[in-house]
């Protein structure tokens, strides 16, 4: 077989076999093919996409590429979640611990984030001590005593999509919905959980801008789940402005904190909520308003922070951060945003709101980057929200004092305004079950 001859044939149209994907999937895995072949097959099929039978078998290939956890011990209790990519997106953080709380075993990778969306790994690492690298067997024990372990990716997790990812960031072939369907669905079936609820999210901070494609994405990603023998479900929430108030590392834990405290209220609370009651409802083979009923009684117990606690405590983390958040350190240097025109906040755009809270410190442009667990933003107005002039929109949080400015430009840049009054955000737009 030549890689030439898969290109050419996706470029005209043509659907490939499983052998001749199997070939690429190898041939990417072993390090035989080529970047710019890769690449190139990775641009013929975002020209002219790929038949369900042909995305089948690429995640399954993909999938297989390394290492399929057996998380066969904890029979159908075993349930995981994954988020198309936000701002702000702390589900995890209240979603495991309540999830585990019910009785579901959350034994869960989560990722690092890169450019404008934060990784829920880095996110626990702003808490001292917490080990997101733990051996298999200890990986196991916590998720077996404690219901709850969030680590971070092994390298022998599908390592074929660790390889095309990086190719598709810079080579423009992200947005292709086979190849994110492939991409996301291959890591979490060799995650090995055997329910698998997907947030994908629509709006100015995600790859779907409009809830029809992401509608579309969430039903080829819940029918290859289901075809592989996951129990699958997909919510569509919304992205049009972060989640919540809070963007980076340690303010997003102490949001989410609060959260699980129960001292807020809102759109971060429903969305968990949401979510937390579809992972309940697969996992512990309820209906839907039964795990939502469940998942509300939970949190509202209190039980779900007291699961927080003993996870961290169990992944080695300072619990006295958890009992008393002010213990996070404050970054040294902070600015407002402040309206310069009356009327109520109107959009926001998502990516540029991720980008400043990055630029600040919060995330990464590359790999490389060490992280400021303390800078982010505060959002003191959402969409919906009545401004007046003078008004603070968000305050700016960094270590480096130089790039307050420049955040807040962005920041200020990324907001639109009516004069007219404005609907907040529809939060769950869709539920694919
Ligand atoms: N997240 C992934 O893991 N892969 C994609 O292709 C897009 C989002």
């Amino acid at each position: 077989m030549r890689m030439v001859d898969l290109i050419n044939k996706k470029k005209y149209g043509g659907a490939l076999t499983r052998e001749e994907l199997d070939f690429f999937v190898s041939g990417v895995t072993d390090g035989s093919i080529p970047d710019y072949q890769t690449s190139a097959l990775c641009m013929a099929i975002l020209l002219k996409g790929m038949n369900d039978e042909e995305i089948a078998a690429l995640t399954d290939l993909m999938a297989h590429s390394g290492d399929m956890i057996d998380l066969s011990e904890f029979g159908t209790l075993s349930v995981d979640k994954h988020s198309t990519g936000g701002v702000g997106d702390k589900t995890t953080l209240i979603l495991a611990p309540l999830a585990a709380a019910c009785g579901a075993k959350v034994a869960k990778m989560s990722g690092r984030g890169l450019g404008h969306t934060g990784g829920t790994v880095d996110k626990l690492e702003s808490i001292p001590g917490y080990r997101t690298e733990l051996p298999e067997e200890e990986f196991r024990r916590i998720s077996r005593e404690v219901g709850v372990c969030v680590i971070g990716q092994s390298g022998e997790l599908a390592p074929a999509d660790k390889k095309l990812y990086a190719l598709r960031d810079v080579t423009g072939t992200v947005d292709s919905i086979p190849l994110i369907v492939s991409s996301i669905m291959s890591k979490k079936l060799a995650a090995g959980a055997h329910s698998i609820v997907l947030d994908v999210t629509v709006g100015s901070g995600a790859f779907m801008k409009t809830v029809e494609d992401a509608e579309i994405l969430a039903k080829k990603m819940v029918t290859i789940g289901r075809a592989c023998g996951r129990n699958m479900s997909a919510l569509i929430t919304d992205m049009s402005e972060p989640l919540g108030r809070a963007v980076g590392n340690a303010l997003e834990v102490k949001e989410a904190l609060a959260v699980l405290k129960g001292e807020l209220e809102g759109d971060l609370k429903e969305v968990c909520l949401a979510l937390a009651g579809e992972m309940i409802s697969l996992s512990l083979e309820m209906t839907p308003e039964e795990g939502l009923a469940l998942a509300k009684e939970t949190l509202e117990s209190g039980a779900a922070y007291e699961k927080f606690k003993e996870w961290i405590a169990a992944q080695g983390g300072d619990v006295c951060y958890v009992e008393d958040p002010s213990l996070f350190p404050a970054a040294a240097f902070s600015c407002e945003v402040i309206a310069e025109e009356s009327g109520y906040l109107a959009a926001m755009d998502t990516e540029a709101i991720g980008n400043a809270a990055c630029n600040l410190g919060a995330g990464r442009k590359t790999k490389a980057d060490v992280l400021d667990m303390s800078a982010g933003i505060i959002l003191e107005a959402k969409i919906g929200d009545k401004v007046k002039k003078g008004d603070v929109l968000a305050t700016l949080y960094s270590e480096k004092e130089e790039t307050l400015d420049g955040a807040a430009a962005l920041y200020a840049g990324a907001l639109s305004f009516s004069k007219k009054k404005v609907a907040r955000p529809v939060l769950v737009h869709r539920i694919i079950r």
